[in-house]
């Protein structure tokens, strides 16, 4: 076999085999419950890192911190069509499995689970997730169906997959509230974890949505991170009123001409509730379309962080 190069074979599932180790690719729920259930008789720890796929940087800092917490290492790569909204980016949303399969084989995945929408969304499915509070800002207000869809699609992963510990990134803030507050409403026995939002030289947060950014506009996307420093800066210099620090970002942002705002907020860290005076950790959050595409980032104001 060429060291370092991917040969994949066809076995019961599609296995890549390289340098002498395997990653499953497995396709059905079935198989992956067979296969969790065996790890765990035999005492293994299952870490799981769901996504949508088309991997960068962001995803890999999630499954090397994985690749540390655990024995087993699974990937979802599902592009959940639950939350996605009819008029949103499902169907153009990026996909790029084979390359996803090379990126985290050399990250160190054991397996991934990558089922078709058939798999997880039967005919006649019909029993959904919504969370009471959480989803009734920020994101939850532009996207209605979103943290239905995804708090469905995860509570199926962990169902499926068994993990003992799942991984997400902190850029969705909110979804990762979502997803604790899920865990400990319904008895998950599950550590939830977060990881630190990885970004760009520049600063601009790594999304899978920045690949529809034109080059003018991946200039101007620069604004989210720009005003979250600046908001930053602003309360180590001692501001606290949280509207004074909104204000300036969102004048900073609408200076760029294909700058429209979703929502520029400074929010409790657990409810997510709109704060007035900055006295302690706070989240900023925005979500801001940039031409067609909206982007998020969010920054926490007030600690070290
Ligand atoms: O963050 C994502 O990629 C998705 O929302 C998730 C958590 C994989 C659920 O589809």
């Amino acid at each position: 076999m060429t060291a370092g190069r991917l040969i994949y074979v066809r076995l019961r599932n599609i296995r890549y085999l390289t340098r002498g180790e395997a990653i499953e690719i497995i396709r059905t729920v079935k198989e992956m419950q067979a296969r969790s259930d065996s790890l765990r008789r035999n005492g293994k720890k299952i870490v799981l890192v769901p996504t949508m796929g088309f991997l960068h940087e962001g995803h890999i800092s999630l499954i090397r911190k994985g690749r540390e917490l655990g024995d087993d290492l699974a990937v979802s790569i599902f592009v959940n069509p639950a939350q996605f909204a009819p008029e949103e980016d499902f169907d153009s949303y990026p996909r790029g499995f084979w390359k996803d399969c090379q990126m985290t084989e050399k990250a160190g995945v054991n397996a991934i689970f990558a089922p078709d929408a058939r798999e997880l969304y039967a005919q006649g499915f019909q029993t959904y997730i919504r969370l009471e509070k959480l989803p009734m800002h920020l994101c939850g207000l532009s996207r209605p169906v979103f943290f239905r869809g995804v708090a469905t699609v995860v509570s199926k992963l962990f169902n499926i997959v068994k993990p003992h510990t799942a991984i997400f990134g902190e850029k969705d803030f909110q979804q990762l509230q979502v997803i604790r507050q899920m865990v400990k409403d319904l008895n998950f026995d599950i550590e939830i974890m977060g990881g630190p939002i990885v970004r760009e030289p520049d600063g601009l947060a790594m999304s899978s949505r920045n690949t529809y950014l034109t080059p003018e506009q991946r200039v101007q996307a620069l604004c989210l991170y720009q005003s979250l420093k600046k908001a930053q800066e602003r309360v180590i210099s001692g501001v606290t009123d949280a509207s004074d620090i909104i204000k300036e970002a969102s004048a900073f942002i609408l200076s760029h001409s294909q700058a429209v705002i979703d929502y520029a907020a400074v929010c409790d860290p657990e409810t997510l509730e709109d704060v007035k005076r900055i006295d302690k950790p706070v989240i900023m959050a925005l979500a801001v379309k940039i031409g067609k595409t909206r982007l998020i980032d969010n920054m926490m104001l007030g600690s070290e962080k």
